[in-house]
């Protein structure tokens, strides 16, 4: 498997990198389509240290939540409890990982996707010939057990309890967020909490190494998630754009922030009111970016359907039939076309 994370500097971009016009970036990293009108995406301070006690400040978080989850399908959070040093701590161990020399990555490298652990470089998501600028390590990461750190690398030896720790607090906020989630919505606040939420929790660390001419390229194709939540640390380097209102809009990186969006499973229990939002990477020609998504997935036999509290027969009726997750995945793989017509499948 040829990594760019191993390849010496390029000088140019190779032919096999490069996307057709219709397809490229297009766009300076630091505008969207046309001037910059000034929208960015709301950053919500999570309050950490007040949401226990104080009623009133979580109902205004928790509202505050859903409301920018309901106009952008994205958002961040600042003060959300995560230790900044256990955030850099994985971080580091995963940046290590990536610059490795190609030989110790060796047993990693698969392109399998069922097996929990493995690294692998430009992925063709659309079955087209062109690859994306990055390699990336998929992993299942929670719940840790002893049997789950087995499977993940010992080099370096950094990594399997930087993992651990990152894991399990981001779970915590994952956890938080899903309880602010519900009450916004007006749902009981343990509605996430149970099978919706209690699938094996995956994580993708993308790894995008400077790109000679980030014009030509795209690190990652226009996508929307499919699971329930996303939780992603960006790191200090921008890159990542959600669409708004047919445009791209850059997703600034906030020091220490987390950038929260909604996967299909998401928008479907909702019924439409938190939208699973279309983004993407583009790449940068300065420095390593590095991104790390941890992904909440339902269990794979749980039931999934538009729930009943938003569903209303006269006024807003059920945008989604119901299903077993299993199915959605199947389909998700299977899909011959464009993965993004999945949702409509289950409409
Ligand atoms: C993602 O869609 O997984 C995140 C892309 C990124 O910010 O690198
Ligand atoms: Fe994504």
């Amino acid at each position: 498997m040829e990594l760019l994370c191993n390849a010496p500097p390029h000088a140019s971009v190779p032919e096999r990198y490069i996307f057709p016009p219709e397809k490229r970036a297009a766009m300076e990293l630091d505008g969207v389509d046309g001037p910059d009108d000034g929208v960015t995406l709301p950053v919500v301070d999570l309050h950490r240290a007040a949401l226990s006690g104080d009623e009133g400040l979580r109902q205004r978080v928790a509202a505050e939540i859903v409301r920018a989850g309901k106009e952008f399908g994205f958002f961040q959070v600042v003060n959300h409890g995560v230790d900044k040093d256990l955030v850099r701590g994985f971080r580091d161990a995963a940046a290590e990982f990536f610059t490795m020399p190609a030989e110790k990555k060796l047993p990693y490298c698969s392109n399998d996707q069922s097996k929990p652990f493995r690294l692998a470089t430009s992925t063709t998501y659309d079955r087209g010939e062109t690859r994306y600028w990055l390699d990336y390590l998929k992993l299942q990461c929670h719940p840790v057990s002893d049997e789950l750190v087995q499977l993940w690398p010992n080099e370096p030896t950094s990594f399997r309890p930087r993992l651990t720790e990152f894991s399990e607090a981001v779970h915590e906020l994952a956890q938080t967020l899903m309880r602010l989630i519900a009450e916004g919505l007006g749902l009981s606040a343990g509605f996430f909490a149970g099978d919706f939420s209690g699938g094996e929790t995956q994580m993708n660390v993308n790894y995008y190494p400077p790109c000679p001419d980030p014009r030509l390229t795209l690190g990652l194709l226009p996508h929307c998630d499919r699971h329930l939540l996303t939780v992603l640390s960006q790191g200090d380097v921008a890159g990542l754009q959600a669409r708004h209102n047919g445009r791209w809009l850059l997703v600034r990186p906030v020091p220490g922030a987390f950038v929260i969006n909604f996967g299909h499973q998401m928008e479907i229990i909702t019924n439409g009111a938190l939208a699973s939002v279309e983004h993407r990477a583009v790449t940068n020609s300065a420095v390593t970016r590095m991104s790390v998504a941890t992904l909440i997935m339902p269990k794979m036999e749980c039931r999934i359907g538009p729930a009943p509290e938003m569903v209303d027969e006269a006024t807003n009726r059920a945008k989604f039939r119901e299903f077993v997750f299993s199915e959605f995945m199947e389909a998700y793989y299977t899909a011959s076309a464009s993965r993004e017509d999945v949702l409509e499948s289950f409409m």
